[in-house]
Formats: structure tokens, C-alpha cells, sequence
């Protein structure tokens, strides 16, 4: 039965991850998947969330099943975040959320929810975006189109364009939004810019959804989810897929959150029961402990404070460095001008090196990039920087 199978092609940042892994070289850097790693390079886990594990060894009394939405002050904190304490979304209880296995979890429960429990056939995802978003879309059987977002000429955003094309989308179908720190290029929209797609969106009827893998990585957390905010102000219905992978380090636990907005919080309830049999068909239930770490977190003040500083010295870190990055790159000799890297947020760098560059890179210097020319810039340090700049002048 499996011999007619041919290979699949690697995916673009995991398989590139196994090709680091197995590259033998010792002066090897890792600029490809989006990690946060310290100034020694090393990937770290939080003291907040070392406290909260000691907590939990101590406490934890069962291992027994989360309810099928997991854990319910995991949900009221993920909310909080979202929205805002105060924001009337949760007093009128028009927000349902529940525990997902990451925000790729996340973002496969909105693909079945709409698939399967929606009219919305069609879904529009930004030109370029994190690569899995199509392969998960269609996967749920979603028709998944491109919008335009990106002015590789000037680096920045083609704001024009983006409108022009979200201006194609037909009420009905749904757009995939980044938050913040968008991926791969780091270029966000302006709150001037957010109300104008909101508007749209709300003019023409889609389904709007964000995904936010990175709040707190690039203005702050309550900054980073201004465009969420905008729309949740108008919009009687959204999704969101969140992420606290990053924000917490807890890349390996899988702890995301699925919420839905509805117009009510009746419609809410009905709409939650289907994403609960949704959920219920697919993995059964959420894993515990990492969602039992953050929500842990978040709902005790010193820990939550603790963590803010530990968020607020990831984010400085990566913004040092990528200033750092394109003063480098100029006192070593780049003819070309870099300094557009500075306008881009969170982790990521769009570099505009080109395939065979990103080849170039790896083959000759044992550097790892992403091929579209993505570089997690989480990953330069004090010390990889001097190589880092002198190989990619090299390849230019
Ligand atoms: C990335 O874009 O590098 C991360 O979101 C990790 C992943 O799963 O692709």
C-alpha cells in the first residue's frame, strides 16, 4: 500500500532545522527557525516558568483529563490579553477561547471550525506569509488565496496594493491577518492603517482572523495587539489563534489558544459547542502542563510582573541586535543600504537576499536562513555578529 509514495518535500523551516542538526561544522549558525536564543546563544527557559513548574511539582495532585476546552483560568487570562481587562467583549461574555495544542493548533481548529461548520470556502492569506498557513488551510479543504503585502523594491509594506487586493475578497471569506511582528517580513501596518483594513473588512463582510504568535515581541504587549483591537471594536465575529510559545519560551509544550467573538455571548455558546466536537474528534483534549505554567503565570502578580521583565528583555535584546546587525553590515563594507531591517519588528528580519544567497550562506559558511531570505535575527549574538555580516557580505 505505501510503496507507491513518493518522498515529501522537506518543510521550509523545520526540514531546515534537521539540516542544522545534522551540518557537522562547530562554527554552525542557526538563523532559520524562529527560536529566541540568549546572548550565549543558548534557547533559555524563563525563571517565571521554572517557578511555576516547582509550583506545580509541589501542588499538582492528578494527572487526570482536562476538559475537552481546557483549563478555564487559561482561557479568562489568554482573554485578558487579548482584549484588555476592562474590555466589555469579556463582561458581556462574546469570547470563547479554548486551550490548543500551539498556535498551529490554534489555527487548525479555525481551519476545521470554518471548513466544516461555516459557509467560508475561501481564505486569504498575506504575499508572503509563514509558510504552514496554506498547507494547514487546505488541509482543512479551504481554497487558499494570496493577498498583496509586501514592496520587495523599498522593503516595506505596499499598503496600496494590500487594499487593492483585500478589496477582492467577497463577504464570506475570511482573511488571515498577523497580529504583530508579521512573518516573515517584520512589517507591520500603522494604527492608521489597521482602522482602514477594519473598515474594509467590516464594509465587505469577511471573517477576519488574526494570528498572534508574537505579542509582547514587538512594541510591547498591550502595543502588539492594537490591530487586534481595532477590529474586535467593530467586528460582531473574528477568530484568533494565539501563541505562547514565544512569549514564553514554551516552544515545546505546545500552549496556544483558539478564541471566537461572536455578536452575543448566546451565539457565542452554540458556536463554542461546535468547535468543543470539532476538537473532540481531533485530539480529544489538550496536554496540561504548559497551559497549567502560563496560566499559573499570569494569574500571580509577582510571577506576571516577572515575566513582563523577562518578555521586555527579549524583545530589547532582539531590537539591539538588529540595529547592531545593520550598523555592522555598513562599518564591514555592504554596498547595499540595510538600514530598512531597522523598521521591521519581533523576530524576524526579511534580509532581501536572494535564494541562491541563503544557499551560498549555508553551503560556504554553515549559516542557516530560511530560503525566502528570513532571518531570525533572536539568533545573533555578540559573537556570531562579525562572521554573521562578514559571510553575508561575501555572498552579496
Ligand atoms: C517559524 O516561523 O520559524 C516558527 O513559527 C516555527 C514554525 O513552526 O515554523
Amino acid at each position: 500500500m505505501f510503496e507507491d509514495l513518493t518522498a515529501a518535500p522537506a518543510d521550509p523551516i523545520l526540514g531546515l532545522a534537521d539540516l542544522f542538526n545534522a551540518d557537522e561544522r562547530s562554527n554552525k549558525i542557526n538563523l532559520g527557525i524562529g527560536v529566541y536564543k540568549d546572548e550565549t546563544a543558548k534557547t533559555p527557559i524563563l525563571s517565571c516558568v521554572k517557578k511555576a513548574e516547582s509550583f506545580l511539582l509541589e501542588t499538582e495532585q492528578s494527572k487526570n483529563y482536562l476538559g475537552i476546552d481546557g483549563l478555564s483560568l487559561f482561557a479568562s487570562a489568554t482573554q485578558e490579553l487579548l482584549f484588555g481587562l476592562d474590555s466589555s467583549i469579556i463582561t458581556e461574555q462574546r469570547a470563547k477561547t479554548a486551550q490548543a495544542p500551539g498556535g498551529t493548533g490554534a489555527l487548525r481548529i479555525a481551519a476545521d471550525f470554518l471548513a466544516r461548520r461555516t459557509k467560508v470556502r475561501r481564505i486569504w492569506v498575506s504575499n508572503p506569509t509563514w509558510p504552514n498557513h496554506k498547507s494547514v488551510f487546505q488541509a482543512a479543504g479551504l481554497e487558499v488565496r494570496e493577498y498583496s503585502y509586501y514592496n520587495a523594491q523599498n522593503h516595506n509594506l505596499d499598503f496600496d496594493a494590500m487594499i487593492s487586493s483585500l478589496s477582492q475578497v467577497s463577504a464570506g471569506e475570511a482573511v488571515v491577518l498577523h497580529g504583530c511582528c508579521h512573518n516573515p517580513t517584520g512589517i507591520d501596518p500603522t494604527p492608521e492603517q489597521w482602522k482602514i483594513i477594519s473598515d474594509l473588512s467590516l464594509k465587505n463582510g469577511w471573517l477576519p482572523i488574526f494570528d498572534l504568535a508574537y505579542q509582547g515581541f514587538g512594541n510591547g504587549l498591550e502595543e502588539d495587539v492594537q490591530g487586534l483591537r481595532t477590529f474586535a471594536e467593530s467586528h460582531p465575529e473574528l477568530l484568533i489563534a494565539s501563541s505562547y510559545s514565544k512569549n514564553f519560551g514554551l516552544y515545546n509544550e505546545r500552549v496556544g489558544a483558539f478564541t471566537l467573538l461572536a455578536a452575543n455571548h448566546d451565539i457565542a455558546e452554540r458556536a463554542a459547542s461546535q468547535v468543543k466536537a470539532i476538537i473532540r474528534a481531533n485530539y480529544s483534549s489538550p496536554p496540561a502542563h504548559g497551559a497549567m505554567i502560563v496560566s499559573h503565570i499570569l494569574n500571580d502578580l509577582d510571577l506576571r510582573e516577572e515575566w513582563i521583565d523577562e518578555l521586555t528583555h527579549m524583545r530589547q535584546r532582539i531590537h539591539r541586535m538588529r540595529q547592531l546587525f545593520v550598523k555592522t553590515l555598513q562599518e564591514k563594507g555592504a554596498q547595499q543600504d540595510f538600514s530598512f531591517i531597522t523598521q521591521q519588528n519581533g523576530m524576524f528580519s526579511f534580509s532581501g537576499l536572494t535564494e541562491a544567497q541563503v544557499l551560498a550562506l549555508r553551503n560556504d559558511f554553515g549559516i542557516y536562513i530560511v530560503n525566502s531570505g528570513r532571518i531570525n535575527v533572536a539568533g545573533i549574538t555578540l559573537d556570531n555578529m562579525s562572521v554573521l555580516c562578514e559571510s553575508i557580505i561575501k555572498v552579496l
